[in-house]
């Protein structure tokens, strides 16, 4: 069982700490100076993101997995059972010293259907049997259960799910005493949401509470979910409330805080945010049995908000880029800390060193770098053109874009940690970006090729329409207005004028020039050509870009029929691909394909 770290700031009153007084320390460290833990979610595939468990792993002195204790993680077939993904959590907390929240054993929601689907009679010995088998393979491990989630209505009446369908509202105390039976030292909770204030829901937890411990039933504590949103006002005396459930002689905790609001965010909606935050840590603290809060993950990147609420998001105490947000300033505040981020680290990332440019083109400059290392962890990397930050990345390379080209910028990098330490610049590199006409004033070196697709779905009616599109395949810029296209076909019978137009161009049919012309000598399956170019409004093509789709029509004069299928540059696949039948020419030069 990971126990609180050791705290340096038993000194601070509760709840009370002048700002002259404000210690610095992580949330986790903050609130075990007050006697209790500060803790996040977290899911298996965010154990990944190493920016992200720099942060989980020293700012928070307990967690909770969002989803790998769950009934369906855990027994997705009646009688097998897979503990990997919760191993892992457990096993994360273990090396960090901290706590774990189990949840949950009991819940309709994320609940296999096998469960769902059993005879009534056989739903009590399933869940006895779930909660034996997970509770004690996690014995020992976790500090607390949440045994029974989310057992109400939002007007305080029971959740018709599966077990209060077979065994009635008692599925809760015979859930509580297999936890009690499977693992004696954990705090075993009953948990929701909607009931962080007075009301229906918080007065229905309140009689079945209070209920449940008159009949010697094992309850420890009560969770209160608090997925507040700031649209709505703050829950009615949150402080009252928490009260009255300890004086049953009953642990507290915010078990999934987080304070949604409906996007985008702007600052004035973060600081109505972290008034929330604010006021539920002061809340807690108040009580004497509130004895931890734990965040429905910390960080907007991985918020769960956005999937369950569309249009709704910016729910966390950092956001995207796991930078602090006022919330997290305001929780640190509330437990007496100076509002900093990152426990008071003071100690800076290592320069980045190897900075070197991996490619260059007309308009951008790629770069790459070793990573920095850092005491607590690297959360990411500023990246300066000169004296101008010019972007951000977490992982070790960025590309700059919108240059001007023939021209030479410098080039640094910085490292940053998540108390907002900056490392020193790294060194500086130059690069110079290539010539817009094709490299070097030498246009030739630009290689091109085309990709074809039929946009017409009858070879025999009076248009012909190919989709095509012209693929730089040179290392550097090309200058399309030095690029031409050329289309075969036979004219069969009728009129030997034609007229070739645009539908549509995704770099504008006005940057598109069209014209048809005959072959002195014809060839099988080409009389004529649709030779297509580029006006200089068109610009260059990046190294591997493509034009994207330009969408052509042929049509005669006299609108006679065409016979497609025999013509030099026709074939039947819809979407694109490379084809040498129609070719290209830089400066007149054939580039790609292969003329009939
Ligand atoms: C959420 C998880 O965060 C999501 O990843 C999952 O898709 C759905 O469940 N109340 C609870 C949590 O008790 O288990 C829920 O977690 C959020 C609402």
């Amino acid at each position: 069982m990971a126990t609180l770290a050791t705290s340096a700031f038993g000194l601070l009153a509760v709840g009370t700490a002048p700002s002259a007084l404000a210690a610095s320390g992580t949330l986790g460290q903050l609130a075990a100076a007050q006697g209790r833990y500060f803790g996040s979610a977290t899911d298996n595939s965010e154990l990944n993101d190493s920016p992200y468990t720099a942060i989980l792993g020293s700012e928070f002195n307990s967690i909770t997995p969002a989803n790998s204790m769950k009934w369906d993680a855990v027994e997705p077939q009646q009688g097998q059972f897979n503990y990997t993904n919760g191993d892992a959590i457990v096993s994360f907390a273990q090396s960090h010293n901290q706590k774990v929240r189990g949840h949950t054993l009991v819940w309709h929601s994320q609940l296999p259907s096998w469960v769902s689907n059993l005879p009534s009679s056989q739903v009590q010995a399933a869940m006895e049997n779930h909660i034996a088998k997970e509770a004690g393979h996690y014995k020992g491990k976790v500090y607390a259960w949440d045994v029974v989630n989310e057992p109400f209505n939002d007007d305080g009446s029971y959740r018709t799910d599966a077990f209060y369908n077979a065994m009635g509202k008692d599925y809760i105390a015979t859930a509580l005493k297999a936890a009690r039976a499977a693992d004696p030292s954990a705090k075993l909770y009953i948990n929701d949401y909607n009931i962080d204030g007075t009301g229906a829901k918080a007065d229905a937890m309140y009689q079945l509470a209070s209920d449940l411990k008159k009949q010697g039933v094992p309850l420890d504590g009560i969770g209160f979910q608090g997925h507040l949103a700031i649209q709505y006002s703050v829950p009615s005396n949150i402080q009252q409330n928490l009260q009255r459930f300890a004086d049953l002689g009953l642990d507290v905790a915010f078990t999934e805080l987080d304070v949604r609001m409906q996007l985008p965010s702007d600052s004035t909606k973060l600081a109505t945010q972290a008034d929330y935050y604010r006021q539920v840590t002061n809340a807690c603290l108040a009580v004497s049995r509130c004895v931890g809060m734990t965040v429905w993950d910390f960080t907007d990147k991985y918020s769960w908000v956005p999937n369950t609420f569309p249009g709704e998001g910016a729910a966390d105490l950092y956001d995207d880029n796991l930078q602090i947000k006022p919330a997290y300033t305001a929780v640190s505040n509330a437990l007496g800390g100076s509002g900093g981020g990152g426990g008071g680290d003071t100690t800076p990332p290592s320069a980045p060193s190897g900075l070197t440019v991996t490619g260059t083109t007309a308009t951008s400059v790629s770069l790459k770098w070793t990573a920095s290392t850092d005491n607590v962890g690297v959360t990411g990397y500023d990246v300066y053109r000169g004296s101008t930050k010019v972007g951000s990345a977490t992982s070790t390379s960025y590309t700059d874009t919108g240059l001007t080209a023939s021209t030479t910028y410098s080039y640094t990098v910085k490292a940053k940690d998540a108390a907002g330490n900056t490392s020193a610049a790294s060194s500086a590199v130059t690069a110079t970006t290539q010539s817009s006409d094709g490299g070097g004033g030498n246009p030739g070196t630009g290689a091109a090729k085309v990709q074809y697709k039929n946009n017409d779905t009858s070879p025999t009616d009076n248009q012909i329409k190919p989709g095509l599109r012209v693929v730089n395949t040179g290392s550097s810029s090309l200058d399309l207005s030095k690029v031409t296209v050329r289309y075969y076909f036979t004219g069969d019978s009728g009129a030997t004028t034609f007229t070739a137009s645009c539908d549509y161009a995704a770099i504008g049919c006005g940057n598109i020039t069209q014209k048809i012309v005959a072959l002195s000598s014809p060839k099988a399956g080409a009389d004529h050509y649709l030779e297509l170019g580029f006006t200089s409004a068109a610009g260059s093509l990046a190294a591997n870009a493509n034009t994207g789709d330009l969408q052509i029509r042929i049509n005669k004069t006299d609108w006679s029929n065409f016979s497609e299928t025999d013509d030099y540059s026709y074939a039947t696949n819809t979407s694109y691909a490379d084809t040498t039948k129609v070719t290209a020419y830089v400066n007149g030069t054939l580039a790609g394909g292969i003329e009939p």
